[in-house]
């Protein structure tokens, strides 16, 4: 048996470095049910605070019902490139307990629903796809529109599809590529 000495420098996963928000998807391609139902799963294995699982999503496939009635909503600057994207979810967060104000269901919500979201990106690289959340979109009127009630939050979408362009070859108003640096980010450490 050999074993593998680690590098010393850790190689940070393919998946993760290669990863962009792209601002053109090709518009012919088209995700099966297979494919929704695999970034779904992705989610569904996310760990979440007392495994709460805080998260629900709106799913609109181009050329279906639900996409329409998202697209509707979208700001200026996500309408030019996400409606071409293959699908489109719209991330919600269980925020409150149903039939209160403002007893909080998890204080954690927000965070579980970003990590589950964080971990349906990853799988749509392994199916192909690239992703692109984004909050520029009319927070309130996807709540109205598919009658979301008060104890859940509509928090961000999604695009997910194939990307026209390599990263950084496109520059979109007001997102950035640019990083802080390991030391930046790094509060303590010994
Ligand atoms: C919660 C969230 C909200 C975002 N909102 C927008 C948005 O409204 N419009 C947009 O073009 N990009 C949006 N982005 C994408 C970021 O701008 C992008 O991830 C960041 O600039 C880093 O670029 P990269 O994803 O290509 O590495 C959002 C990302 C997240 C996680």
């Amino acid at each position: 048996m050999t074993i593998c000495d680690p590098p010393v420098i850790p190689d940070v996963h393919p998946a993760l470095v290669g990863r962009f928000s792209p601002v053109g998807f090709d518009p012919t391609i088209e995700v099966s049910d297979g494919q929704i139902d695999s970034l779904l799963d992705a989610a569904r294995h996310a760990p979440s605070a007392g495994n709460s699982q805080p998260w629900q999503f709106i799913v609109g496939r181009r050329g279906g019902d639900a996409h329409r009635r998202i697209v509707r909503h979208l700001a200026r600057s996500s309408s030019q490139w996400a409606p071409s994207a293959s699908v489109l979810f719209v991330n919600l967060a269980h925020t409150t307990v149903e039939g209160t104000d403002d007893w909080e269901y998890s204080e954690f919500a927000r965070y579980d629903l970003g990590q589950a979201v964080a971990h349906m990106t990853i799988q749509g690289l392994h199916l192909g796809l690239d992703a692109h959340q984004f909050r520029a979109f009319d927070r309130s009127g996807i709540t109205g529109e598919f009658s979301v009630p008060a104890h859940w939050e509509v928090t961000s979408m999604t695009a997910f599809g194939v990307s026209t362009h390599s990263a950084g070859e496109i520059r979109s108003a007001g997102t950035s590529r640019e990083r802080a640096s390991r030391a930046d980010i790094t509060w303590a450490r010994g």
